[in-house]
């Protein structure tokens, strides 16, 4: 086990649709519990491969929620969203590859996501809340998509100004 570097916005890896598991290998349980223990060394909720430099579609969450599904911790590899609800939700949304943003970001309350663990078994869990939300923001990264996308021009040049500004800042000390 390892604690891997957190790639940033402007790494190129970021925006890559990342590609399908094809072995379920010791390489790939290697990969999952890098992902673990980077993705809590960051006190974070959730990573998605591509945030570590892996492009391939595999993300690990763990929301701390005992009445979740799984209690909330899950790692999917070659996940799919089956269904989204119509039904909206709006909620503030950071990433741990844009350290000190956060934007409120409107998605889908409700969706059911299929695909696999690490040792390659079938499964599918259906997420309403944080849950639901986590997971289509990992899923996002697995195509090249970042929360970033998903608000409106204005809200992102903000964002991108106080972006820039924060790594001039972390450059100069
Ligand atoms: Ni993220």
């Amino acid at each position: 086990m390892a604690v891997r570097e957190i790639r940033l916005l402007g790494d190129e890896v970021l925006r890559r649709k990342a590609v399908e598991v094809e072995a379920f290998d010791d390489a790939l349980r290697t990969l999952v519990s890098d992902m673990y223990e980077t993705m809590y060394h960051a006190d974070g909720i959730g990573l998605a491969a591509p945030q570590i430099g892996v492009s391939q579609r595999v993300l690990v969450l763990d929301i701390r929620e005992p009445e979740a599904p799984l209690g909330g911790r899950l790692a999917f590899v070659n996940p799919e969203i089956v269904s989204a609800s119509t039904r909206t939700d709006r909620a503030p949304e950071g990433c741990l590859s844009i350290p000190g943003l956060e934007e409120v970001v409107t998605r889908p309350a409700e969706v059911t996501v299929r695909g696999f663990d690490e040792r390659g078994e079938f499964y599918e869990v259906e997420a309403d809340g944080l849950l639901a939300r986590a997971l289509q923001h990992e899923i996002d990264h697995l195509d090249g998509i970042l929360f970033l996308d998903r608000v409106s021009p204005l809200k992102r040049r903000m964002l991108m100004k106080k972006w820039k500004r924060s790594r001039e800042e972390a450059r100069s000390q």
